[in-house]
């Protein structure tokens, strides 16, 4: 079964918990909310600005994401809000998808985009908070995100890597912007939320609201790679001390960029076992063969155990070894 369907699979089957749908109910309130009062919208004039300010909103887009965004390049926004992003993106790119779990936000963003005049080539997509269900494979060059997986437990980080395997093109870029609890603002932010008991309110309690969930660069990269996805890059330090924005996030922020690759196993070729030795091997459509690096990856790739086949040695020796072994994330 291909990892993507197993991820949603088991996903569902938790549903009774309520993470996710916790996730809807605590966002979906807050437009309304921050349209009323003044102690939340911080007289932004676009809900989201109140985290952050347009300034730094536009830094990201300026300078961390520039290279993204193209006049040829179909972008998904994930988990858009009120619109902070997708406004400075969409005039950019040659599509975007604003995407979200709450239905109140993505109506909040498109009112936001009408009013700019920004929204001929903006189309919107309510997810069910687990994956891209609903986007078609193989669409996007780009999915961009901030401030929005980490306020997501690291499996329903990893549903949407996983999903993002078949929603990109060949080549194409998934974002993970996280918030790494050793930074100054790291440590403020966790702190905040430790006297503040966030972490201790049910999942769907308002009180809840924001809580994040802290990764580095560490975990961010296995998870990646398990999903199926190259490491391209990991920036945990922008803007940088000597910005005068360093105060905005005093170095929390953590971005991952990942390419989703094309692995060569497809879970279809033979696998097979030398007698008494330990390695797996798959023999890859061009008849050389290749070492399985753990069960993981033979898992993800869609074999089944039942189907490794045993052989001799000689016969081993007879199928060629290729000069490229599997990448982790293959
Ligand atoms: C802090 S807001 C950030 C919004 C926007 N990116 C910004 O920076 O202004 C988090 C957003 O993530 C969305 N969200 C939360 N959980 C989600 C999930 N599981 N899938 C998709 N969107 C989600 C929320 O509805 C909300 O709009």
């Amino acid at each position: 079964m291909p990892l993507t369907e197993k991820v949603r699979r088991t996903l569902r089957r938790r549903r009774s918990h309520r993470a996710v749908s916790g996730l809807k109910s605590q966002w979906s309130a807050y437009p309304a909310k921050w349209r009323k009062h003044e102690y939340l919208n911080l007289g932004s004039e676009t809900l989201g600005e109140e985290w952050g300010g347009p300034e730094f909103a536009s830094l990201i887009v300026d300078e961390l994401v520039a290279d993204y965004l193209t006049p040829d390049t179909d972008v998904v926004e994930l988990g858009c809000g009120g619109g902070k992003f997708s406004q400075r993106i969409a005039p950019r790119v040659k599509s975007l998808t604003c995407c979200d779990i709450s239905p109140q936000m993505i109506d909040q963003t498109k009112r936001e985009l009408a009013d700019r005049g920004v929204d001929e080539n903006v189309s919107f997509e309510v997810l069910n908070g687990i994956d891209f269900t609903g986007l078609e494979s193989n669409s996007a060059d780009f999915i961009f995100s901030y401030d929005v997986q980490l306020h997501l437990q690291p499996q329903n980080v990893f549903s949407y890597l996983v999903d993002a395997v078949r929603v990109l093109r060949p080549g194409g870029v998934f974002m993970l912007h996280q918030i790494k609890l050793d930074s100054p603002g790291g440590m403020d932010h966790f702190l905040s939320q430790y006297y503040a008991h966030t972490w201790d309110f049910a999942f769907d309690s308002s009180e809840r609201l924001g809580h994040v969930y802290f990764m580095s660069e560490g975990q961010m990269r296995a998870l990646a790679t398990a999903a199926g996805m190259k490491t391209l890059d990991v920036i945990d330090d922008f803007p940088g001390r000597d910005s005068r924005y360093y105060n905005v996030t005093r170095d929390r922020d953590l971005f991952g960029f990942f390419e989703a690759g094309r692995s060569r196993l497809t879970g279809k070729q033979r696998v097979v076992k030398a007698e008494g030795d330990e390695t797996v091997w798959a023999v890859l459509d061009g008849g050389e063969r290749v070492a399985i690096r753990s069960s993981q990856q033979f898992e993800r790739a869609g074999f089944a155990w039942d189907d490794l086949q045993a052989v001799s040695a000689e016969e081993l020796a007879t199928i060629p070894e290729s000069a490229s072994p599997l990448e982790h994330w293959e």
